[in-house]
């Protein structure tokens, strides 16, 4: 199969229009068997649920190509499982995480030329989503859905690729204790745009979101988890029922202990602890582990000691023991690697 002729090492993480995606719906109660199509439109009523009140979850994966050439993906599983999660939190009906799987794995295949080739730098992202699709105009769900799978090619998350970045605590909150910070919903990167534009005007790379009642834990940025290091060599990410499960993070408190035999915590985090770190980074699936340099606390800069050049030591050790996993040159656990 012939690759698409693109400058891999050039993209960033934007939408390319690939060839093909999959496309199930749900009517009277079941949904249909779903098909691949060439078509990228989606067109829905006016007044569908998702268009009026936010009705609508995803899912973020990638499909890597190996060292020895083989298209895999990374825990689908674990997506599918959230997907569910988050369906039931927004009264959608549940596409089975079986069925999830087995689409995302058909909607890679046939995209198969755009999988970017091992050592490019670049992975294929895989959006899973959501949404009602009726018209809705009470306040109440949606009773037709559409679950749709698309691709594009991408490269790092943040310009940069693994440059230390500088993030600020943020004054606004992204989720409610008792809200839906846990699932995968739309509303909550709703929630985080006027904060993201304004860190950017600022001069900031992201936001550390704290927790809402208290304003004193950390909870997680705009898209995803936070992983600290000690000083003494210790793994810790912040323990919270309103940020979301990160299957990244997950996966890496596991190669912490297992690979690396270091040990690994998941605790509250205080903002007071902050300048006790010595490394940082922000862990996720469009992330992967993106180092953090400084965090500003209105106006109080707390530096961490791995600086803003490169990755501290052990983030780095995690990176490439994770990447070396999805890429095949590291022996992954069962189960966490499926190809496609
Ligand atoms: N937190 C948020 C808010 C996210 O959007 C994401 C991205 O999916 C993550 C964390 C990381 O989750 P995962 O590692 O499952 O991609
Ligand atoms: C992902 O990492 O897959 C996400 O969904 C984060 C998103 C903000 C790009």
């Amino acid at each position: 199969m012939e690759k698409k002729n693109i400058d891999w090492a050039e993209l960033g993480f934007g939408y390319i229009e690939t060839d093909y995606r999959f496309v199930s719906n749900y009517k009277n109660g079941a949904w249909d068997e779903g098909v691949l199509t060439e078509d990228s439109n989606v067109v829905i009523s006016e007044c569908a649920g998702v268009l009026q009140y936010a009705q609508t979850i995803f899912e973020g994966m990638k499909a890597y190509t190996t060292a020895d050439g083989r298209i895999v993906t990374f825990r689908p599983d674990l997506n599918g499982e959230r997907m569910e999660n988050s369906a039931e939190r927004l009264e959608m009906p549940v596409y089975p995480k079986d069925e999830f799987v087995k689409a995302v794995l058909k909607t890679i295949k046939a995209n198969e030329a755009y999988v970017p080739p091992y050592g490019s730098g670049a992975t294929l992202y895989v959006r899973p989503y959501m949404f009602g699709s009726n018209p809705v105009i009470g306040v109440k769900p949606a009773d037709e859905y559409q679950f749709r799978v698309f691709t594009t090619p991408v490269g790092p998350y943040f310009k940069g690729g693994v440059k230390p970045l500088t993030i600020r605590i943020s004054d606004f909150d992204r989720a409610a204790p008792n809200g839906t910070g846990h699932i995968k919903a739309g509303l909550n990167y709703a929630m985080s745009l006027h904060a993201i534009v304004d860190a950017h005007k600022q001069g900031y790379d992201e936001n550390m979101y704290l927790d809402a009642s208290s304003r004193t834990k950390v909870e997680e940025t705009g898209g995803a988890n936070f992983l600290f290091v000690t000083r003494d060599g210790k793994v810790v990410t912040p323990k919270s029922d309103s940020i979301l499960p990160s299957i990244t993070r997950r996966s890496l408190m596991q190669v912490a202990r297992e690979y690396l035999g270091l040990e690994a915590e998941e605790r509250e985090v205080y903002v007071e602890e902050l300048a006790d770190f010595a490394e940082c980074g922000l862990c996720g699936t469009a992330a992967v582990i993106s180092p953090v340099g400084k965090i500003v606390d209105h106006g109080k800069e707390i530096c961490l000691p791995s600086g803003m050049s490169e990755m501290g030591p052990v983030t780095k050790k995690l990176y490439d023991t994770l990447t070396g996993i999805q890429m095949g040159t590291i022996k992954a656990p069962e189960g966490w690697v499926v190809e496609v």
